[in-house]
């Protein structure tokens, strides 16, 4: 492991468990302007993140959800302090701390710790990618009628222009589930599900899983098949992906 990797678990391990701090104690939400919510415990964490990085890495670029930064470097840290805020507020456990970094525009390495689970899924470029330790790969099916798919709100599939592709899906799939946020992503990074569909990310919302998701054998795109990280993301074990692909045109 990468020293570079190895500080980036433990950023958002320290970070993460600051959150539970706050978890489940009707702490106080405020709605940001684009209405989504944020707490103390997301802007808390955000800093220390930060404040790490600043040590150990001194002078490099950093974009945070809640405190903004580098929208342009290529080279740079990318923090979501909290990635799931509206289940964190609800007392829900599947809210992830996320951090990635990216070299030339790319993630090359990405942390997400569910700090209420205490669960960790990581990867690295090159050196596949690691569930709580061990090796984990996306799952083998190559059936939609078998498959998991989960997606973000049925809220944000109507207002994405999305419902009718979503639609199909949701007829051919075994079963869909709106596990949302980071940990769709992460339970097809660990071959629990196939698919997670989200018709509106943000980029520090993708770029830890994105490099998560392929070094454990999947794909992660937009909804046409782009590999590069945009407002949409469709995360597969890559076997279902042009299928999943297909629904959308
Ligand atoms: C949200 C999640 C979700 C995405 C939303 C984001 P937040 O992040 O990443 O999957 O669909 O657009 O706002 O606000 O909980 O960090
Ligand atoms: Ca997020
Ligand atoms: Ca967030």
């Amino acid at each position: 492991m990468s020293p570079r990797l190895a500080f980036a678990l433990d950023a958002a391990y320290v970070a993460g468990r600051s959150t539970l701090a706050h978890f489940n104690t009707g702490v106080h939400v405020e709605d940001k302007a684009d209405a989504s919510p944020v707490t103390i415990a997301d802007r808390e964490a955000e800093r220390l993140i930060r404040c790490a990085i600043q040590r150990s890495f001194p002078g490099e670029s950093i974009l945070g959800e809640e405190e903004g930064g580098d929208l342009l470097s290529t080279d740079r840290w990318v923090v979501d302090p909290i990635d799931g805020t509206k289940s964190f507020v609800c007392g829900v456990p599947l809210y992830a701390t996320l951090l990635s970094y990216e070299q030339d525009g790319e993630p090359i390495l990405g942390v997400c710790y569910f700090p209420a689970l205490d669960e960790v899924v990581y990867a690295e470029r090159g050196t596949g990618a690691f569930w709580n330790g061990r090796p984990c790969r996306v799952s083998s099916k190559n059936d939609l009628s078998v498959s998991y798919v989960s997606s973000g709100s049925a809220g944000s599939m109507m207002g994405f222009g999305r419902w009718e592709g979503f639609s199909s899906i949701v007829k051919t799939a075994k079963a869909t589930r709106t596990w949302s946020d980071a940990y769709g992503h992460a339970l097809v990074a660990t071959g629990r599900i196939e698919a997670m569909i989200d018709p509106i990310v943000k980029p520090w919302d993708t770029s830890a899983l994105a490099v998560i998701v392929r070094e454990a054998g999947g794909r992660l795109t937009d909804f046409v098949g782009n590999d590069k990280l945009s407002a949409e993301a469709i995360s597969s074990n890559g076997k279902l992906h042009d299928e999943i692909l297909r629904a959308f045109l």
